[in-house]
């Protein structure tokens, strides 16, 4: 069974067919909302609204450990990752879409490990490829069954948030040879990888980040809005054909 992190304007999959809800408890606090079992062109997947149902959780403030707990124990095979982000390169304009093959991680301050001594060997994992190369051929391959082309490959910029870069800063991403930025890919992919479970991302490009946009002024926040809304209706479409790939 396969868990679906949705992000911003992903707080529900209008297609899945929903079977039941299950609160989940962790050792780790409360997941962002109630797991969401059904089916999804006849396979089962659980999905989860990374910022809550009501879209309420800031970035810094999700938490990611209770996410990933949780869905290790409804024993799903895998994660995909639906996230919203900023592009860094001029060549990827808002509607793009991205399957990341790795990460550059500037958060701070998060609970970023389940390994955390007390009494507990040190464990260290290799985070070498952060992402699931099967996953992210399915969800190379699914996009193109749905009509859609997601570049193959890509470096996101994990950023803390909630607020959005300056200009400057998205000048040091991409010197250090970021390509898109976004404020929940860590420690959501570690902490899966902690877990032993194959983890994968969406992205989908809502805005230039900042500094890069053709207009002078900052970034206009309805723009994001109204490309949330038409990008999550193809993202669905793809998630739809992920049983066929
Ligand atoms: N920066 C960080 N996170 C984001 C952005 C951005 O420009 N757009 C969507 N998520």
């Amino acid at each position: 069974m396969l868990a679906i992190i949705g992000g911003s304007g992903l707080t529900q999959l209008s297609n899945l067919a929903v079977e039941r809800r299950e609160v989940a408890r962790t050792p780790y606090g409360e997941p962002s909302g109630a797991l969401t079992f059904g089916r999804l062109c006849n396979e089962p997947v659980v999905f989860l609204a990374r910022h809550g149902y009501g879209h309420t959780i800031p970035p810094h403030l999700v938490n990611y450990r209770a996410n990933i707990w949780a869905l290790k124990q409804a024993k799903v095979s895998g994660i995909i990752s639906v996230a919203s982000v900023g592009s860094i390169r001029a060549d990827l304009g808002p509607g793009a879409l991205v399957v990341p093959d790795q990460i550059i991680d500037y958060t701070w301050g998060r609970e970023s490990t389940f390994f955390e001594g007390g009494g507990t060997p040190v464990k260290h994992v290799d985070f070498t490829h952060p992402y699931d190369q099967g996953l992210r051929r399915r969800l190379i391959e699914a996009s193109r069954l749905a009509g859609e082309v997601a570049l193959d490959g890509g470096v996101y910029a994990a950023t803390q948030g909630p607020r959005l870069e300056t200009a400057a800063e998205i000048n040091r991403f991409e010197r250090d040879g970021a390509d898109v930025v976004g404020m929940t890919g860590m420690p959501e992919a570690v902490l899966a990888r902690e877990l032993d479970i194959p983890y994968a991302a969406l992205n989908v490009v809502v805005n230039h980040a900042a500094g890069r946009s053709a207009s002078a002024g900052g970034i206009v926040f309805d723009d994001i809005e109204a490309m949330l809304q038409s990008a999550m209706v193809r993202v669905r479409t793809i998630l739809d054909k992920l049983c066929h790939v």
